[in-house]
């Protein structure tokens, strides 16, 4: 996977050289270009922001800059197409907020800067925002299917709208909220949507077999884990996970995903309802958990 990242604080991504992700680039797997939005500036201060049209508090960023640095990175392709993406958001999530509603095109592009070649997939642009659709596993998995990856970060009150507005001509372009909170920018954003996504790409985590069962891989939480010593500090490691008998463990650990996810997140055992057997309803009316299953004659 390629990915590129336009920022006015390249610093930020320090952190992309280490761990798994540091590792994963050396071996090729993931080939990441950090850039400073100021290259595309042409003014002695370098000027990246202006006052907002209309009023109100704070800075927006001016198009021009991110214009130049999205021409540069994602060359026009042959054919204009693109707009806002439809498939992001999947089933059972909210349509992308964007401007265009345009299929992404097949078509790459004119070949700069080391860029999409023709007949590759549209890079897509992905631009962290507080006012953005919400950032899930599920998009996640969606996105680790992209070729080619383009996060805008944003500052202050955000990117003129102009510049998602004409990338969407040429590109899926998603705007992208991590939860219902504001951060300074859109650089932590980013560095937490890329953990998210390159772990999923083969060969980036050492065991795949870890992404079978953690939470939000089956739209459960995961149960609790344990290692070494049986005993600590007067707590002992659940019987069950020594007793070597893996369909009581696979039990054990599925009810206490249920349980766990009643408790702590209610909203997602809605949404797993369908999926759960009597079994499961058993499990969660012994602790007091009412689910109503939908009335699939409906
Ligand atoms: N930028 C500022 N706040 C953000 C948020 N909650 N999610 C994504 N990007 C942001």
């Amino acid at each position: 996977m390629r990915v590129d990242i336009i920022t006015i604080f390249p610093e930020y991504f320090g952190p992309l050289d280490l761990s798994l992700i540091g590792r994963a680039r050396a071996a090729g797997l993931l080939d990441i270009a950090v850039h400073d939005l100021r290259t595309w500036t042409h003014d002695v201060h370098r000027t990246v922001d202006d006052t907002p049209y209309g009023g109100g508090p704070g800075m927006v960023m001016r198009p021009e800059p991110w214009g130049e640095a999205l021409d540069a990175l994602v060359p026009a392709p042959a054919v204009a197409a693109g707009g806002s993406d439809p498939d992001l958001a999947g089933a059972g999530e909210a349509a992308s907020a964007g401007a265009g509603n345009a299929e992404p095109a097949g078509a790459g592009g004119a070949e700069p800067a080391g860029a999409d070649g023709a007949g590759a997939a549209p890079a897509r642009l992905v631009v962290p925002t507080p006012a953005g659709e919400r950032f899930t596993q599920a998009m996640a998995n969606r996105l680790a299917g992209e070729r080619h990856l383009v996060f805008a970060c944003g500052r202050y009150e955000g990117i003129d709208q102009r510049v998602l507005d004409h990338a969407a001509t040429r590109m899926p372009v998603s705007e992208v909220s991590l939860g219902d909170y504001v951060l300074f920018g859109g650089e932590v954003a980013v560095l937490v949507m890329l953990e998210a996504i390159t772990r999923l790409l083969p060969g980036v985590l050492g065991n795949a077999e870890s992404l079978a069962d953690e939470s939000h891989a089956h739209g459960l939480l995961e149960a609790p884990g344990y290692t070494k010593p049986a005993r600590w500090r007067g707590l002992d490691v659940p019987d069950v996970l020594r007793s070597g008998d893996h369909a009581r463990i696979a039990r054990w650990r599925r009810d206490q995903a249920l349980l766990r996810t009643a408790r702590r997140r209610p909203d997602l055992l809605a949404r797993a309802v369908a999926e759960l057997d009597d079994r499961d309803l058993a499990v969660l009316a012994g602790a007091g958990f009412r689910i109503e299953q939908p009335d699939m004659a409906k």
